[in-house]
């Protein structure tokens, strides 16, 4: 206690989307998901228990912040002080090296490193598993945060069976996501608003978990083959699949925007030259393509061409959570 430890983690991107809770208290998903955890994109937190404070101070990129945030970061204080048995307020300092809320997963990078600061401020010692189980509770894809590379998140039926684990933290394949920027600014429907929406009134829900089983299993085949192709080609399908039941939905909505669109667009015609690329898309408007390192310089090329002034970021798989 009064010991103040520093935790990375880096966000991840779903080549198996998670999209709709069974229990949205407990955060249970109705899907089990995959996810391939990126080097360019992280957060580090820093978190201290003092008892001279009479509330939790947060403050994200050096800013204090009192809203929204920081009650969401309590409440999730709340799980930690009471599995450690305290009653201690937090000082908590977190740097994100992502865009927040643009789609890039701030959330589960931010949780991860989160759950794995406060936790051991407090006192726990916990394994890697029962840090997913608590990242979790802040955000659904934290618990996939906790490990490097490709990580799967077991849907489970309870707090206790629901948890990511890895599927190969040391990636043998060659595989990069490319996030292209075209919009920084901050989502309209959050993805815990949006899921939920989408479980609640799409008439194709059942369907989407039903065929995502089915793609979860074509996915580690996969990887486990190193079939860069087929994993392509079915994260491409899985995030279309998603985003279907947003616009299927009653209201219909949708992340996408125009630029959306024409790089989805883009991305085929790249194929149609031969070039292997495919898209993925979460809560927001930016796309990531997933490619291979011989292809950076063409696809980069091909959206300069029509895009000057998106930005591309490149990103490789990436490590677990550390501590600093
Ligand atoms: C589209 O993990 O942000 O990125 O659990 O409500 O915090 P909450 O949702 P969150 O949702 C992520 C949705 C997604 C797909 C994915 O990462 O699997």
């Amino acid at each position: 206690m009064n010991k103040k430890v520093t935790a990375r983690a880096h966000t991840n991107i779903a080549l198996i989307k998670y999209w709709g809770k069974k229990n949205p208290e407990l955060i249970i998903p109705t899907t089990s998901s995959l996810s391939l955890t990126l080097d360019q994109f992280y957060t580090d937190t820093a978190v201290v228990f003092n008892s001279n404070l009479s509330h939790d101070e947060l403050t994200l990129n050096g800013q204090p912040i009192t809203d929204h945030t920081l009650l969401k970061t309590s409440t999730f204080l709340d799980i930690v002080r009471q599995m450690a048995g305290i009653n201690t307020f937090a000082r908590i300092e977190s740097t994100n090296h992502v865009p927040t809320a643009a789609g890039l997963a701030s959330s589960a990078s931010g949780f991860a490193a989160l759950a794995a600061a406060s936790s051991k401020a407090a006192g726990l010692n916990l394994d890697r598993q029962a840090l997913s189980r608590l990242a979790r509770r802040g955000s659904g894809s934290a618990s996939r945060s906790i490990f490097g590379g490709f990580a799967e998140w077991i849907a489970g039926e309870d707090d206790l069976t629901s948890y990511a684990h890895p599927i190969q933290e040391n990636v043998t394949m060659d595989i990069q996501m490319l996030t292209v920027v075209l919009d920084g600014s901050v989502k309209k429907i959050g993805s815990r608003q949006g899921m939920q929406h989408a479980i609640a009134t799409s008439p194709f829900y059942d369907t989407w978990v039903a065929e995502s089983e089915v793609d979860l299993v074509t996915m580690k085949q996969a990887i486990a083959n190193n079939d860069f192709q087929t994993l392509g080609e079915l994260a491409e399908h899985n995030a279309l699949q998603m985003h279907s039941l947003n616009f299927t939905a009653k209201p219909a909505f949708t992340y996408f925007n125009g630029d959306t669109l024409n790089i989805l667009n883009l991305v085929q015609n790249l194929r149609h030259q031969g070039i292997q690329a495919y898209a993925t898309m979460d809560a927001g408007p930016n796309v990531k393509i997933i490619s291979q390192s011989t292809a950076t310089q063409v696809i980069c090329e091909a959206i300069k061409k029509d895009f000057p002034n998106a930005t591309v970021e490149v990103a490789k798989p990436g490590p677990g959570i550390s501590y600093l």
